[in-house]
């Protein structure tokens, strides 16, 4: 979470010139444009708008928050929220749910500021199924949520408790639960860690370029256990931690069947510009975290990943999944989406795990979970396409949203590799397009977004590319959703991940896959599925996704147009 104090006062104008409500952490300031008990209705319908990504139904939205799986599988997506402009400042936690990760139902905002100074920043969410915060006698499924309240004197470290699965929430009395004197210290990320029977923390501080980790018994006391701190790329802050142990799968390297992954983001001043995350390997003994070498990875070759959080109450031991801001701070509050009433969307959600990489050595793994769930239909495939080109007109799918898979087989050894493999797609109407491709012999892979021109700004780059290498099994993949304004690509099942918004003025309805050049003995599998209108079809009648109105609320009246 993180924007500039000039940028939060464009955003609030009114608001810091009213004296009349004070600052207090223990209640709920509610503005009246704010719904509460019900969901701010969205126009899903706009062509720059995702279809199976998640997107706020208006206003701005940044780093996810808050993220669990609860008991029956359903998945808690929670989100900086500013429901009242579209640019960052008064943060609130929007919330939304969804079973197949795909398909996300809107509820009410979840977490309001006490005030007009305050701001409701990045945290987390637990499941305290066996009470130990106190909060819950009567239950096993209370959630607390532990996030940054953020006021113009102070960041501190907050709870909040909810009875009723997550949907609301009542500000815990004692508030805050740590309070370090500083006004840069946000974005508790809390865990159970069994073999201590604790809550563990990490938590960062930005300016210092620490992250703090605590323990705790009952998520109300806190313990500074260690700092990690100076290590990697730092940019000028350190942002949105997570701790998480990943399964090691099909390794030769160790015999270790996990290993933790310490992720940080940075910004600004990551290397492409801005905003990044940077992840660490190592292990954790309940207190502190070692890396096991002193390498920095990065989790994208692109510019649209950052401030991801994992999905807590995943058993560990299994894939992890988590979900990142597709975005960058350099230009995420002028983006051209506002046109169609909002801004920012996330990336798919992505299960993780590690595996050894050829000379590399561990790293993470990212893939799209359940991706299938998102299929509508298979619109093309040829197992045989050898040197050749697929075309795929998806100009009358609804979503104009796709998930493709294109695979080289048959490579023999390392100095056999040759020939190249290529996706675009383009506007038929105005020809604008996003493009990538990979050089099967180097392992090189790019991504081009710099030909649509629904806008242009000089920290909105256009090209990427990074190297993967050749582990010798014979085949090389690269695969990727594109909708309608953000693209992913992922090389050999998730070694290496790009996340890329780009805006065109007109819908891409045209797919062109071309292989070229590939060794005699190779061949070509490529698959193109149509994804899911997850959001066109909870459209009403008036092209409203109205969310979970069920609840008796205050305040849908009059707000189906907020701008
Ligand atoms: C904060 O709000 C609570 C509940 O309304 C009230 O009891 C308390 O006095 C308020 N504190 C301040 C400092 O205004
Ligand atoms: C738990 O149940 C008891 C007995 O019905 C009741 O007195 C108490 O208020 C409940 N506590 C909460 C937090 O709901
Ligand atoms: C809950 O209690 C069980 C049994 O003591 C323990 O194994 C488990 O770690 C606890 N989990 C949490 C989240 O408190
Ligand atoms: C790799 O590991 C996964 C998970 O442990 C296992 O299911 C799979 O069979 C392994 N693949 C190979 C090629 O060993
Ligand atoms: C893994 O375990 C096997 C059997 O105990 C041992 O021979 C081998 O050296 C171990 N490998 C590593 C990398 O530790
Ligand atoms: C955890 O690791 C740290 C640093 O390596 C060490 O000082 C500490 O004693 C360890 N704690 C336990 C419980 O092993
Ligand atoms: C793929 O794109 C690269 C870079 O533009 C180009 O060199 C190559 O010829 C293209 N391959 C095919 C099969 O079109
Ligand atoms: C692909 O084209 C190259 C020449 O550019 C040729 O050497 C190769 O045999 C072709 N591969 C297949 C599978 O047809
Ligand atoms: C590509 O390869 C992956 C991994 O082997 C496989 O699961 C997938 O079905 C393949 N896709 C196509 C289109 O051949
Ligand atoms: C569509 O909008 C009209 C006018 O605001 C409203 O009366 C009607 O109930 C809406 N229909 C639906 C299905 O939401
Ligand atoms: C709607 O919200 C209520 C809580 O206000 C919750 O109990 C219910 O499960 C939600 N329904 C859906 C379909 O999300
Ligand atoms: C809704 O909230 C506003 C201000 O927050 C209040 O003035 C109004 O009375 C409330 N309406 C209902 C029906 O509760």
């Amino acid at each position: 979470m993180f924007f500039s104090r000039s940028s939060l006062l464009t955003a609030l104008p009114a608001l810091l010139c009213s004296s009349a409500l004070a600052q207090n952490a223990t209640t709920t300031y509610s503005q009246s444009n704010v719904p509460t008990g019900t969901p701010l209705p969205g126009n899903y319908g706009g062509p720059l708008r995702p279809q199976v990504h998640f997107s706020p139904p208006q206003g701005f939205m940044n780093d996810p928050n808050g993220m669990f799986v609860d008991a029956d599988g359903l998945y808690h997506l929670y989100y900086q929220y500013n429901p009242t402009a579209n640019r960052a400042g008064n943060q609130h936690w929007g919330h939304a749910t969804s079973e197949d990760l795909f398909t996300w139902t809107n509820q009410q905002i979840a977490l309001f500021p006490g005030g007009p100074e305050e701001g409701i920043f990045s945290g987390s969410i637990v499941i305290d199924g066996n009470n130990t915060s106190g909060f819950f006698p009567n239950q096993t499924n209370g959630v607390v949520a532990i996030y940054t309240l953020n006021t113009p004197e102070s960041q501190t470290q907050d709870i909040a408790y909810s009875f009723d699965g997550g949907y609301t929430f009542t500000k815990y009395e004692n508030n805050p639960v740590i309070d370090r004197n500083t006004n840069q210290f946000r974005d508790p990320k809390v865990f159970w860690y069994e073999e201590t029977s604790r809550w563990v923390m990490v938590v960062a501080y930005p300016v210092d370029f620490e992250v703090g980790i605590f323990t705790s018994e009952n998520l109300i006391d806190w313990q500074p256990e260690s700092n990690f701190s100076h290590y990697g790329v730092t940019g000028l802050l350190y942002e949105c931690p997570n701790l998480v142990p990943l399964p090691i799968e099909n390794s030769t390297l160790t015999n270790d069947t996990q290993a933790w992954a310490l992720l940080v983001s940075i910004n600004p001043g990551a290397p492409l510009g801005g905003s990044i995350t940077q992840y660490f390997l190592g292990s954790f003994n309940g207190t502190h975290f070692d890396p096991l070498d002193s390498r920095t990875r990065f989790t994208d070759f692109a510019k649209d990943n950052y401030a991801g959080q994992f999905f807590d109450n995943i058993p560990f031991g299994t894939r992890q999944v988590s979900m990142s801001w597709a975005s960058n701070w350099q230009y995420t509050n002028v983006v051209p989406t506002d046109r169609e009433g909002f801004r920012s969307a996330m990336s798919v959600a992505r299960e993780h795990w590690i595996q050894d990489r050829p000379r590399v050595g561990l790293s993470l793994m990212s893939y799209p979970a359940n991706i299938s769930a998102a299929f509508d239909s298979e619109l093309a495939s040829n197992s045989s396409l050898g040197n050749g080109t697929l075309n795929v007109d998806f100009g009358q799918l609804e979503s104009r949203a796709l998930y493709w898979e294109a695979n080289i087989t048959g490579l023999g050894d390392s100095t056999s590799l040759q020939g190249t493999l290529n996706f675009t797609f383009s506007s038929s109407s105005t020809g604008e397009y996003v493009s990538g491709g990979t050089f099967i012999s180097s392992g090189d892979v790019w991504v081009d977004r710099g030909h649509s021109s629904a806008w242009s700004n000089p920290f909105f780059t256009d090209k990427f590319s990074t190297s993967g290498l050749y582990d010798g099994a014979g085949t090389w993949r690269l695969s990727g959703i594109v909708d309608r304004s953000i693209l992913e690509v992922y090389l050999n099942g998730g070694e290496e991940v790009a996340t890329s918004v780009f805006f065109p003025t007109e819908p891409l309805d045209t797919a062109v896959f071309r292989v070229g050049g590939i060794n005699e003995s190779a061949s070509a599998s490529v698959a193109v599925w149509g994804l899911k209108a997850a959001w066109l079809d909870q459209a009403n009648a008036n092209g409203t996704v109205v969310g979970n109105v069920t609840q008796s609320g205050n305040g849908t009246e009059g707000l189906v147009k907020l701008f």
